[in-house]
C-alpha cells in the first residue's frame, strides 16, 4: 500500500480544511445551539463535496474514495455534526442508489444529491431492531404499481431535513433479512411521517429523529434492486459508511489532541510547561500514537474499497479503533485541560460529546467486533 498520499488527494485536503476554517468554524456556535447548518451544505455543494464520489455522468466529482474521505476528516476537525452530516448524505444516502439503482433511478435521484440540492438519508434502525437490524418489522405490502409500507424507523441522521430517504421494510417476514427490500422514498411522499427529534448530548446541529410510515405509498418503480436484496444494500453500503464514520471519530480525536498539545506548551505549572512534565507528556504522546494508529487503519480500509476488494473487516477494525481513540483521546484533552477543560470556554467539552456516539452509530463497537471476529 502507498502511503503517500497523491496530489490530487493533497489539494482535496488543501481545499477543505482551508473551507472549514473560513465558512464552517464560524458557524459552530450556531450549530451548537441547534441549528442546522442549511447555508453550509449549499456552499459544500457549490464546490462538489456533496458528491466527491460520485462518477461525474451522475453529476458528482469523480475522485477516489480517500478523497471523500480526507474530506470527512478535515470537516470532522472543525465541525463532527458538519462530518456526520455528509457521511450519511454520501456514503448511505446516495451511494445506494449509485451502486444498486436503475438507470432511470441514477438519472433521476443521483445529480441532484450529488449537488446538494438534495440531502440524503438511511432509515435501517427501528424501535426494536437496532444492533440486530436484520430483525426489522417494517412492512411492504405490492398493491397494484405500488408499496404500502407500514412501520417506523428511530435515530434516523439528517431526518426531517433529508429529500430522499432510503428506506427498509420486509416484503417477506418469513425470510429474515433475505426477505428485506429497499425503497427509495421522497420526503413529500403521502404517510411519511415526521416525528419527535432526538435531543442528542452531542452533534446538536445535526437532526436525528423518528419517522413512522403510515400507509406510505410508494411508486413499484422506486424498489431498490430486487426485492429480498434490501439487506445487502444495507450492509454493503455500512462498509463505506463505517469508514467515513471512522474518519469523523478521527477528525475529534485530532481537533482534541492539537487544542491539548497547544494548551500543555503553554500552561505553567511548577515552573515549566506542563508538556515537558511526564505525567502529561507521556499522555499526549499515548493519545498521539493512537491517532497515527487510526489513520493507517482508515486509509487502508479506503484503499481496499476504491481497489476494488472486499473491505468489510478493515472497515470495521477502523471504525472499533478510530471511536475508542476518539473517546480515549478528548478524555484525556480534557484531563490536559484540567478544569478549564469541563467548561465551554475551551473546545475541548465538545469534542468529548461529539466523540461518544461514534461508538454506537452505524453499528456499535460490538457490532464491529462481532464482524471482525466472524471473518477471524
Ligand atoms: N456486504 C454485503 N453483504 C453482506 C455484508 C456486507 N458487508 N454483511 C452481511 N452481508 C450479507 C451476508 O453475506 C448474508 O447473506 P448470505 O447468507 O447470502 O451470505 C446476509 O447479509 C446476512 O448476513 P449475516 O448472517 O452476517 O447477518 P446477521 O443478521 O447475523 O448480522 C450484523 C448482521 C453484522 C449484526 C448486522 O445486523 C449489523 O451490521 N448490525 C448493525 C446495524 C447497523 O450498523 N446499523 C447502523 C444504522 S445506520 C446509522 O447509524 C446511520 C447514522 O445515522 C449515522
Amino acid at each position: 500500500m502507498n502511503l503517500r498520499f497523491t496530489e490530487e488527494q493533497e489539494m482535496m485536503r488543501k481545499m477543505v480544511r482551508d473551507f472549514a476554517q473560513t465558512e464552517i468554524a464560524p458557524f459552530v456556535e450556531r450549530m451548537e445551539a441547534g441549528e442546522f447548518p442549511r447555508e453550509i451544505l449549499k456552499k459544500m455543494g457549490e464546490l462538489g463535496l456533496m458528491g466527491i464520489p460520485i462518477p461525474e455522468q451522475y453529476g458528482g466529482s469523480e475522485m477516489d474514495l480517500t478523497s471523500y474521505i480526507i474530506a470527512i476528516n478535515e470537516i470532522s476537525k472543525v465541525s463532527a455534526t458538519v462530518g456526520v452530516i455528509l457521511s450519511v448524505h454520501t456514503s448511505v444516502g446516495t451511494n445506494p442508489i449509485v451502486y444498486f439503482g436503475t438507470e432511470d433511478q441514477k438519472q433521476k435521484y443521483v445529480p441532484k444529491l450529488a449537488s446538494g440540492e438534495y440531502l440524503g438519508a438511511f432509515c435501517l434502525t427501528e424501535p426494536s431492531a437496532g444492533s440486530d437490524a436484520g430483525s426489522l418489522k417494517s412492512k411492504a405490502v405490492k398493491s397494484g404499481d405500488h408499496y404500502i409500507i407500514n412501520g417506523s424507523k428511530v435515530f434516523i441522521t439528517n431526518g426531517g431535513e433529508a429529500d430522499v430517504y432510503i428506506v427498509f421494510a420486509t416484503t417477506n417476514s418469513e425470510l429474515g433479512s433475505k426477505g428485506i427490500s429497499a425503497f427509495i422514498v421522497e420526503k413529500d411522499t403521502p404517510g411519511l411521517v415526521i416525528g419527535k427529534d432526538e435531543h442528542k448530548m452531542g452533534l446538536h446541529g445535526s437532526r436525528t429523529l423518528q419517522l413512522s410510515f403510515e400507509d406510505m405509498k410508494v411508486p413499484a418503480e422506486n424498489l431498490l434492486g430486487q426485492e429480498g436484496e434490501g439487506f445487502k444494500i444495507a450492509m454493503s453500503n455500512l462498509d463505506v459508511g463505517r469508514i467515513g464514520i471512522a474518519s469523523q471519530a478521527l477528525g475529534i480525536a485530532e481537533a482534541a489532541l492539537e487544542a491539548a498539545t497547544a494548551y500543555a506548551k503553554e500552561r505553567v505549572q511548577f515552573g515549566k510547561p506542563i508538556a515537558v512534565q511526564q505525567g502529561i507528556g507521556f499522555k499526549l504522546a499515548d493519545m498521539a500514537t493512537a491517532v497515527e494508529g487510526a489513520k493507517l487503519l482508515i486509509y487502508r480500509a479506503a484503499n481496499l474499497r476504491q481497489n476494488g476488494m472486499k473491505c468489510g473487516k478493515e472497515a470495521s477494525m477502523a471504525k472499533l479503533f478510530a471511536s475508542k481513540t476518539a473517546v480515549e483521546v478528548t478524555t484525556e484533552a480534557i484531563q490536559v485541560f484540567g478544569g478549564y477543560g469541563y467548561t465551554e470556554d475551551y473546545p475541548v467539552e465538545r469534542y468529548f460529546r461529539d466523540a461518544k456516539i461514534t461508538e454506537i452509530y452505524e453499528g456499535t463497537s460490538e457490532i464491529q467486533r462481532l464482524v471482525i471476529s466472524k471473518q477471524l
